[in-house]
């Protein structure tokens, strides 16, 4: 028989007591390997940083080797039916290690935990634990429970965890670029979307506590903070709004500080203020952020984006459709006019700004007339690059619900093929525009190919390659002139800074 456990989250032993606790079960785990393994988006590898530094505080150690893993994690994403397959693949080829080592606990994270629940372990009988986004702090609990022979389940959703207070470990770190979660949960409701079920509602992370962790990072010689939210537009939080966990809140409460210290007194902190707060840290921090939503950018955030050099420009906004029939059926609360309207801000507000953006093709009843709106959005953006996807229907969204998966596999590939090789010639086009431009190039290693070129960013986000040289070297920036491209990769050399 399985035991599934839901806890509960509250904890009231005494700090002391806790304490206590917290050192017997360090030493019980002392030197047990986790290996952690993530899919889907960039919230998810970040996530599992988190969890890496809740085990930590447990005695567990990292590893980059399952083989060798005492616990092994799939950190999983549901957004589209090719990804959870994926990770169900995946799953079997840890059959072999549990057989060998029948003590490996194996769990399941992220959103397809969320998404099936208890449901996984009847379906996946490898697997002991399962996990949703807002449980982690639940994880050393939970593995306790595996190790005395039941499988453990919690997949309870909240509106206030943050985990504002832990400090991630970094995984597969380069030491120059990092993540750094700001929110979490969506409340959009795009039709089409799974998200807002498996990451539950909308919370903004306490400003003091990000700024806190990018000061952090930059003291430890990283360069470059990615900004994450599934909206970051709708980035909000203010003073007196709840805080991670009760006793947060109460501490508070009564001190009129934040859980992570510092003053709470003063006013709300929209996405602009927040930005400006990170920008500021050091001019050499470069600060970058996803994902912005079309109805929510505002010219107060691209006027801060145009203020501070630090931050970059570049801009991923996700347009799903150019047309506007088919946005309202996705529930994007927007049209091809306001679409239209932010491109049109964001070339006015910041003359150089690359952008980017997210489409599917084949929605439901989506014409081929109104595919054409796609492809002539593409036409007026000429996006830098773009995600592109056939429409995948997920159990328990809107459109799963209301609208019928109508459209022929054979269409949406179709359409799928003609904005790829779209995008092709824009994103061509785009590295093109840059030949004969100096770009300022944050150093991140080796290129893939060769040990003999460096690698790194420019401040649009393109890939720059140029050789290795004396006196610069990785987390440093260079002034790189481009020389020529292909169609993802801008190829330079380095060229003396100017005063
Ligand atoms: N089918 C296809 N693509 C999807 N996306 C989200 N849900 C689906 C789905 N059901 C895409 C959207 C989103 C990106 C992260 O994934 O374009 O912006
Ligand atoms: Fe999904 Fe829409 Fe939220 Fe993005 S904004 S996570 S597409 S519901």
């Amino acid at each position: 028989m399985m035991d599934l456990l839901i806890p509960d989250k509250t904890h009231d032993e005494s700090r002391q007591g806790e304490a206590l606790m917290l050192n017997a079960e360090t030493a019980k785990n002392n030197g047990r390997k986790l290996y952690i393994e993530s899919y889907g988006c960039a919230m998810n590898f970040s996530d599992s940083e988190i969890v890496a530094s809740i085990l930590a505080e447990r005695g567990f150690e990292t590893t980059t080797d399952h083989t060798l893993a005492d616990v092994i994690f799939i950190n999983t994403c549901s957004i589209r039916e090719n990804a959870e397959q994926r990770v169900r693949n995946r799953l079997k080829e840890f059959t072999i290690t549990k057989v060998k080592n029948p003590g490996l606990v194996v769990g399941v994270l992220g959103c397809m935990a969320e998404r099936l629940k208890s449901k996984f372990l009847e379906e996946e009988k490898l697997v002991d634990v399962v996990v949703g986004p807002d449980a982690y702090r639940d994880l050393p609990n939970l593995i306790d429970k595996v190790d005395d022979g039941q499988k453990a389940v919690n997949v309870l959703l909240s509106r206030e965890e943050t985990y504002a207070d832990i400090s991630p470990v970094r995984l597969n770190s380069n030491g120059i670029n990092a993540f750094v979660s700001i929110m979490r949960g969506c409340d959009n409701m795009c039709s089409f979307c799974v998200v807002p079920f498996t990451r539950g509602r909308e919370r903004s992370r306490d400003p003091l506590s990000i700024e806190a962790e990018c000061r952090d990072l930059f003291e430890k010689g990283y360069r470059e903070v990615t900004l994450l939210g599934q909206n970051v537009d709708s980035y909000k939080w203010s003073p007196t709004q709840t805080l991670p966990g009760r006793e947060g809140l109460e501490k508070a409460e009564n001190q009129k500080v934040s859980p992570t210290g510092g003053d709470l007194e003063g006013a709300t902190t929209n996405f602009a203020n927040l930005l400006e707060r990170i920008a500021l840290i050091d001019p050499d921090l470069r600060v970058r952020f996803s994902t912005s939503h079309p109805k929510d950018i505002t010219d107060e955030v691209l006027h801060t984006i145009n203020k501070y050099d630090n931050i970059c420009n570049y801009i991923h906004l996700p347009v799903q459709s150019g047309n506007s029939r088919i946005l309202d059926l996705m529930n994007r609360t927007y049209d091809r006019e306001w679409y239209i309207n932010r491109i049109d801000a964001i070339r006015r507000i910041i003359p150089d700004c690359a952008i980017s953006t997210d489409i599917i093709t084949g929605f439901c009843s989506e014409t081929d007339e109104e595919h054409k709106d796609t492809v002539s959005m593409m036409d007026y953006v000429k996006y830098d690059f773009a995600y592109m996807f056939k429409y995948s229907e997920r159990p328990g969204t809107l459109a799963a619900k209301r609208y019928a998966d109508d459209i022929p596999e054979e269409v949406k590939q179709k359409r799928l093929t003609e904005i790829v090789a779209k995008q092709q010639e824009y994103s061509f086009y785009r590295m093109q525009a840059r030949i004969g431009t100096v770009e300022r190039v944050l150093i991140e290693g080796f290129s893939k190919k060769s040990d003999k070129d460096y690698c790194g960013r420019s401040d649009q986000n393109a890939m720059v390659i140029f050789p290795v040289g004396e006196g610069y070297k990785p987390g440093q920036y260079v002034n790189v002139l481009i020389e020529r491209s292909t169609t993802a990769t801008l190829i330079g050399k380095v060229i003396p800074q100017t005063p």
